[in-house]
C-alpha cells in the first residue's frame, strides 16, 4: 500500500495504513456506503461540483441521510494540502457509520473518508474483454456509486488476466452496458452511440461531459440501447472515466480495431481542451 496517500477520516488526517475506522462500520460489514473518484491534475481536483452532486444522489438512493458536503470539502482541502500531486486520484466516501452486523441500519452518524494520492497516467489506448457476468438494470442500487464493488473486483481481475484494461458487462437483457469503472461508447458510421441510463450503468461524469462537449462541437451523439455484439462491428470503440478521460480501444477480445480512430481522437482533443479551460465544468 502506497504511503504517498493522504487520508482524512471524520475531521482528522490519519496514518494511511494505520487503523482509522471501526470494524463495525457498515461499509466494512455490508458495503453500505457511497463514494466518488475524481481526477487530480496539478494539485486540483477536476469536476468536483458534479462529483459532489452525484455523491448526494447516490446517498439518497441508498437511503442515507443528506451528505454534509461542507465537511467533505474540509477533507478534500486537508488531503490536498501537501506536496502537489501532479496527476492522481481523489477518492471520497460516505458510509452508513457504525452499524449492526446485518443489513439493517442504526441511525448512527455517517463516516466520512477522503483520500488523495498520485497515480500513473493512463495508457494511450487499451483492450477490452467481455465478461460473462451481467449488470442488473433492475437492481435496487442500479446507477448508484456504492462501496459494494466486489463484482467489479472479480471482473477487473478477469480483464487483467486477459491483458485488457477493462471488462465490459452486458445487462440482463443482453445489451451493452458499461465496464467495471468506465462507460463505453462506439462509433458507427460517424455517429457516437452509448448505452442509456436505463441500461443499468453508472452515469459517469466523464460520459456526461463527453456527450455535452461532443454535441457542442457538432458531433452527433445518441444514447440508445445497443446489442452487446456492436463491439464486434463498430468502427471505433472508446471508454470514459475520471482518471482515463476518453480512452481509445484498440482491441475487443480477439477483434483488433483500426489504429486510426478519427472520431475518438476528435472527442479526446475536445475533452482535453475544455477540461484545461475549466477545472470545474
Ligand atoms: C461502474 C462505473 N461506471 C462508470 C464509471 C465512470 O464514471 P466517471 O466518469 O464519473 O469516473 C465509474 C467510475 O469509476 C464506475 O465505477
Amino acid at each position: 500500500m502506497s504511503t504517498t496517500m493522504r487520508v482524512w477520516v471524520n475531521g482528522d488526517l490519519v496514518d494511511p495504513t494505520g487503523p482509522a475506522l471501526s470494524a463495525l462500520d457498515h461499509a466494512v460489514t455490508v458495503g453500505d456506503g457511497v463514494f466518488e473518484t475524481a481526477k487530480i491534475v496539478d494539485g486540483r481536483p477536476f469536476a468536483l461540483t458534479r462529483h459532489h452532486r452525484r455523491l448526494s444522489q447516490s446517498a439518497a438512493g441508498l437511503g442515507l441521510p443528506p451528505v454534509d458536503l461542507g465537511l467533505v470539502g474540509k477533507g478534500v482541502a486537508a488531503v490536498l494540502d501537501g506536496p502537489e500531486i501532479e496527476f492522481g486520484r481523489l477518492r471520497y466516501s460516505v458510509t452508513g457509520g457504525i452499524g449492526p452486523l446485518g443489513s439493517d441500519r442504526d441511525d448512527a452518524s455517517l463516516t466520512h473518508i477522503v483520500i488523495a494520492g498520485p497515480q500513473p497516467r493512463p495508457p494511450e489506448s487499451g483492450k477490452l474483454t467481455v465478461v460473462p457476468w451481467t449488470r442488473n438494470e433492475r437492481s435496487a442500487v442500479a446507477g448508484l456509486k456504492t462501496t459494494s464493488y466486489a463484482e467489479n473486483v472479480v471482473a477487473l481481475a478477469r480483464a487483467k488476466q486477459a491483458g485488457a484494461i477493462e471488462a465490459v458487462f452486458a445487462n440482463t437483457r443482453g445489451e451493452l452496458c458499461e465496464c467495471t469503472g468506465s462507460n463505453v461508447f462506439v462509433v458507427v458510421d460517424g455517429v457516437v452511440l452509448t448505452p442509456p441510463a436505463d441500461s443499468g450503468l453508472l452515469l459517469g461524469i466523464t460520459r456526461e461531459l463527453t456527450i455535452e462537449w461532443a454535441r457542442a462541437a457538432g458531433v452527433e451523439v445518441r444514447e440508445e440501447a445497443l446489442p452487446l455484439d456492436v463491439l464486434q462491428s463498430a468502427d471505433e470503440v472508446f471508454i470514459t472515466s475520471s482518471t482515463k478521460d476518453v480512452l481509445p480501444i484498440h482491441a475487443v477480445d480477439d477483434r483488433l480495431l483500426p489504429g486510426d480512430h478519427p472520431v475518438t481522437s476528435e472527442l479526446l482533443r475536445v475533452f482535453r481542451g475544455n477540461a484545461e479551460r475549466d477545472a470545474d465544468p
